[in-house]
């Protein structure tokens, strides 16, 4: 999810006025939160000069560089910041790359999936590669294409029906002066239009201090600006209309996407979140490729056990993935808490597989304990959202979630890409091991791609109702959870945003717990949430809910359901149903938990809190 701008102008630029640099450099300030590991820009002179800029870092680090080595004079560029998909965030990583001699500049957002095979094909045609990024692939693949076509936007063109994968991207040469040339697959991108100048953007926060006039485009559409014209194709070369519209956001609202907050906008980046992590990890036939990992693989197939090792939300993750692992691989999966981990003396050796999930890659307890399991012999693999960060560099290999930067505090977008990731290594396991499970396989992971659409739903058509109903709950001094099986750790990650963000006491429970105590609790108007399980399923876990639904409102509980469609059986038990998409049992964790993260955030909204920075909180705890 990086962030991309590009700008041509037909102002002539003097040393000090009218500089592309500046505005790219001014947007990619605007875009900052969709990416912060490099950033890089490139621009064209009116002579047909490519002169670029790129920093591992902050923009600071760019922005610092170009200060004292300003870039010529120039009236077309683009700009990128990025966050690490393919290769770590290196100057040399960084956007933009080049390609025909450096007369070609291209940056990009997304993932190229066919990148591998591409680059062979490259490879043996002599090109020479100067980093380890998907994106170069695809410069050195438009820059063929240019010398073939003899015009950027052919080429452009040719290249977007060569490149496999969910992806923007922005190419000018220096053939071409007063040009930027962009296409869009499954990826986003908007046109600004100016007076005498055009804009692209990632989003509207890259020129929204420029124009409020911009235009959409559709998918697998291709966008030539110079500054006088904006000219939009299809695949086939067929020219197409875009959509214009006026952009009535200030600028902090366009750089939250035009949500309330971060965290409003990083619950709406689920769907693609949880689809950016499945992309490229499984072929047609449901063969999983995860050699990312570098792990070798006779040494998976040897693990005895697995443990998990996370804080938190993401420890909240690794409850889902246990039931998930021991179902799918038959390998005894246990979860602990990395700060109890370390400190218990567990037993763990070469046979363990040692996960240690984390968003940010920089949690202090977990890097203790991944330590702590290295020294003990075990292979550690990281699931974790930032490339590049200390827990992956310290662990024996590592699965990327691509949720993209995770700005609010608490984690929302991050904990279900964590989930599918943790998903994608108990199939993976399973795979290699070959057990009879392996047929199912393919249909879990058909199922997992319907995951982004479903979720969509939620938020179109529940999240309003969930929203209302937390508004009319705002003064509610304590809310309990139940969940059994992987409603368990969903109903402690709602407990937790509910803590989080609204300062209100909360606790999570598994419902068979009930009766041994927690039951105390219940009394009258005190509000239960209850995830229930499919009662689809062969097993009776349907029905043990229900029953302690009955239990709780016996005693006088406001008893709020998440439950699948088509679950009537328990409208007669609930004070309030929410009902989500049908998926598998074991699945169902990426659906249930949103309406939670949504009750949780307007609740808190509601009562005046700050839902991207609560208080006493840090994104990152790097300390024990
Ligand atoms: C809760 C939350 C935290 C983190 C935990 C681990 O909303 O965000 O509980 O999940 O601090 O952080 P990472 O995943 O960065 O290791």
């Amino acid at each position: 999810m990086c962030g991309i701008v590009g700008y041509v102008s037909s102002v002539a630029p003097t040393a000090a006025d009218h500089l592309a640099t500046d505005v790219l450099l001014q947007g990619l300030g605007r875009l900052e939160y969709r990416g912060y590991d490099s950033a890089g820009i490139a621009v064209v002179t009116g002579d047909g000069d490519l002169a670029s800029e790129k920093r591992a870092g902050k923009l600071a680090n760019l922005t610092g560089a170009i200060e004292a080595n300003p870039l010529p004079a120039a009236q077309t560029g683009i700009g990128h910041t990025r966050w690490a998909t393919h290769g770590g965030p290196t100057d040399g990583n960084a956007h933009p790359h080049l390609a025909d001699g450096g007369k070609l500049a291209l940056i990009h957002n997304g993932i190229i999936e066919n990148f591998a095979q591409l680059k062979a094909e490259l490879a043996a045609d002599g090109v020479e590669f100067a980093s380890e990024t998907d994106t170069e692939v695809a410069a050195h693949q438009l820059a063929k294409n240019y010398r073939a076509a003899g015009d950027l936007t052919e080429a452009m063109r040719l290249t977007v029906g060569q490149l496999e994968g969910a992806f923007t991207l922005l190419a000018v040469h220096a053939d071409a002066p007063g040009t930027v040339v962009a296409a869009r697959l499954n990826s986003p991108l908007v046109i600004g239009l100016g007076e005498g100048e055009n804009f692209l953007g990632s989003d509207v926060a890259a020129f929204i201090d420029h124009t409020r006039k911009a235009v959409e485009i559709g998918q697998n559409q291709i966008v030539t600006i110079t500054p006088d014209s904006v000219e939009i194709i299809d695949a086939d070369g067929e020219a197409v209309l875009g959509e214009p519209f006026e952009i009535d956001w200030d600028p902090a609202t366009a750089e939250k996407g035009g949500f309330a907050s971060f965290m409003d906008k990083e619950i709406h980046d689920q769907p693609q979140a949880v689809a950016d992590t499945l992309l490229g990890r499984f072929d047609p036939a449901g063969n999983l490729q995860l050699s990312e990992m570098n792990i070798d693989e006779s040494l998976l197939k040897s693990i005895d056990k697995i443990v998990v090792i996370a804080c938190g939300t993401a420890a909240y993750a690794g409850q889902v993935a246990r039931y998930a692992i021991e179902h799918w691989c038959r390998i005894p999966t246990e979860v602990e808490l990395a700060h109890e981990f370390r400190y218990r003396d567990p037993v763990v050796n070469e046979k363990t597989l040692v996960v240690a999930v984390s968003q940010s890659g920089e949690t202090m307890d977990t890097l203790m304990a991944v330590r702590h399991a290295r020294e003990q012999g075990a292979k550690v693999i990281a699931i974790c959202n930032t490339y590049g960060s200390t827990i992956p560099r310290e662990s024996d290999g590592v699965l990327y979630t691509h949720a993209g930067p995770e700005i609010a505090v608490a984690s929302t977008k991050a904990f279900l890409s964590q989930v599918v990731a943790c998903y994608l290594l108990g199939l993976y396991l399973a795979q290699l091991r070959g057990n009879k499970f392996r047929d199912e396989i393919q249909v879990i992971l058909n199922e997992l791609q319907t995951i982004p659409e479903k979720i969509e739903r939620i938020l179109t058509e529940i999240k309003p109702r969930v929203g209302e109903f937390a508004r009319e709950h705002q003064d509610e001094q304590s809310v309990l959870f139940l969940g059994r099986h992987v409603g368990y750790p969903v109903a402690m990650e709602g407990a937790l945003k509910l803590k989080e963000l609204a300062y209100i006491h909360a606790e999570g429970f598994a419902a068979g717990e009930l009766k041994h105590g927690p039951i105390a609790l219940i009394d009258s108007g005190q509000m239960v949430f209850i995830v229930v399980p499919s009662s689809r399923g062969r097993d009776s876990l349907h029905a043990k809910v229900v029953s302690n639904i009955q239990e709780v409102r016996a005693r006088g509980a406001n008893t709020v359901v998440i439950a699948e469609e088509g679950d009537t059986e328990v409208e007669q038990y609930a004070s309030e149903v929410f009902y989500v998409p049908q998926t598998f049992t074991l699945l169902a964790p990426l659906l249930t938990t949103v309406p939670l993260q949504i009750f949780a955030m307007d609740l808190a909204t509601a009562k005046g809190l700050d839902v991207d920075q609560p208080r006493n909180l840090a994104k990152s705890v790097t300390v024990e």
